[in-house]
């Protein structure tokens, strides 16, 4: 199948104040870029190059800024601006026109993912039929959707931010839906916080048996990034993963690049572009290495 990439990064960020009055939240730095550079990733990981990017309107000019049209990545980014912060399913609205009946695969701008045969998974997730979801086991299920397990280990419910949570595994914020999902978003009411709830959209597929749930085990790191602490903790594990890889995470001038989605000379012109940073560094090395040498 043949997904379109949504990122949501609208939201005003209330939860990194005072950080976030200024900057939209995702593109804060996670270590050495962008935060929403690892979202971008993961799209990109799955095979994805028609991207609409959700921001608040005042921070739409902040991303054009920082991404462009995409074309540097052998991508095509465009933006949608949502007026107000009305719940994850509200993107489905927005993006409606963009998808024009297209599967999707939607990452929230702030969710970092990691782990060893994460594109074989995202490859799996674009050719299911209806929709896929990742559970994560985490600590803390009440800040998240959470997986009700039947007793047959079927999954027959997702629970917002429940303060008794029926398990441990929270849904991911990666959303691989078919093109029924614009139509079923227009039939959710807003919940009791005001907003379009992504668990009832969920439920909707659950409730006609087009939802698969897929587990993302141990071997992954699902990252948060919504306090000061969590935002600095996952800066420090890139940091530590790639100091001792020598290899960066989120890189999507690398992914391109193996991809074939852009040339040589492209790759030249990334690193010449950002030549004075470290990241500039890896992309001059990754031409070096292309070009035989080292
Ligand atoms: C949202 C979703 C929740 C999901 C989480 C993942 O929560 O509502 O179901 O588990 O993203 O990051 P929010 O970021 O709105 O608190």
């Amino acid at each position: 199948m043949k997904h379109k990439g949504i990122i949501l990064a609208g939201g005003s960020g209330t939860r990194l104040y005072p950080i976030t009055v200024g900057v939209s939240k995702q593109l804060l730095p996670i270590y050495n870029k962008p935060m929403i550079y690892y979202p971008l990733s993961v799209l990109m990981l799955a095979g994805i190059r028609e991207i609409a990017i959700i921001t608040a309107p005042e921070d739409r000019a902040q991303f054009e800024r920082a991404l462009g049209d995409g074309a540097q990545w052998g991508v095509s980014l465009t933006y949608i601006v949502q007026p107000r912060p009305e719940g994850l399913a509200q993107a489905y609205l927005l993006a409606e026109d963009f998808l024009a009946g297209a599967p999707s695969a939607m990452v929230l701008g702030d969710n970092l993912f990691f782990g060893h045969g994460l594109p074989e998974l995202l490859k799996r997730a674009d050719a299911q039929e209806g929709g896929t979801v990742f559970g994560y086991h985490v600590a803390d299920p009440q800040r998240y959707g959470v997986l009700d397990f039947a007793p047959d280990r079927s999954v027959r419910a997702i629970v917002e931010k429940p303060a008794d949570p029926p398990s441990n595994y929270a849904v991911t914020g990666l959303y691989f839906l078919d093109g029924s999902a614009p139509v079923r978003a227009a039939k959710i009411r807003p919940s009791a916080r005001g907003e379009l709830e992504i668990a009832d959209l969920l439920n909707d597929y659950l409730r006609d048996g087009g939802l698969t749930v897929e587990t993302m085990g141990r071997g992954y790191a699902w990252l948060d990034t919504g306090t000061h602490a969590s935002l600095l903790d996952a800066g420090n594990f890139v940091r530590s993963l790639e100091e001792r890889q020598g290899l960066q995470a989120g890189c999507p001038e690398e992914i391109a690049y193996a991809a074939g989605w852009i040339d040589l000379d492209a790759l030249r012109a990334r690193a010449d572009a950002v030549a004075k940073s470290s990241y500039g560094a890896y992309l001059a090395r990754l031409v070096r290495e292309a070009e035989g040498r080292r």
